[in-house]
């Protein structure tokens, strides 16, 4: 297992992009839960931020792509709205040990 995250870095509402071994993922923390997600849009496969660790609308309710405007759930990554209506962001499995996230590298 590797590292990828301490989670006190990461405040309720907020996203954190993560990049390691040039393989770019993502962790968005809603009601005190985390989840983690491929930075890659299902409609191009092309990273879904528009600004820094800015991954959510402007709401903070749902997930939003910068490139077409597609809504994902933030707790399943399923696509709402937008060109990729119905299909989804591909979850990365972790585990959270003593406030580190961390992922196994043959998931990655
Ligand atoms: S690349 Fe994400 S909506 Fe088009």
């Amino acid at each position: 297992m590797i590292t990828v995250l301490d989670t006190t870095e990461l405040e309720e509402g907020s996203c954190k992009g993560l990049e390691i071994d040039n393989k770019y993922l993502f962790a968005v923390k809603k009601d005190d839960q985390i989840y983690l997600y491929w930075n890659r849009c299902p409609h191009l496969g092309t990273p879904l931020e528009w600004e820094e660790d800015k991954f959510l609308d402007p709401d903070g309710a749902l997930i939003q792509c910068f490139n077409h405007g597609a809504l994902f759930r933030i707790e399943d990554g399923h696509c709402l709205a937008g060109p990729c209506q119905g299909k989804n962001l591909q979850a990365v499995p972790f585990a959270i040990e003593q406030g580190l996230l961390m992922v196994n590298e043959s998931d990655l």
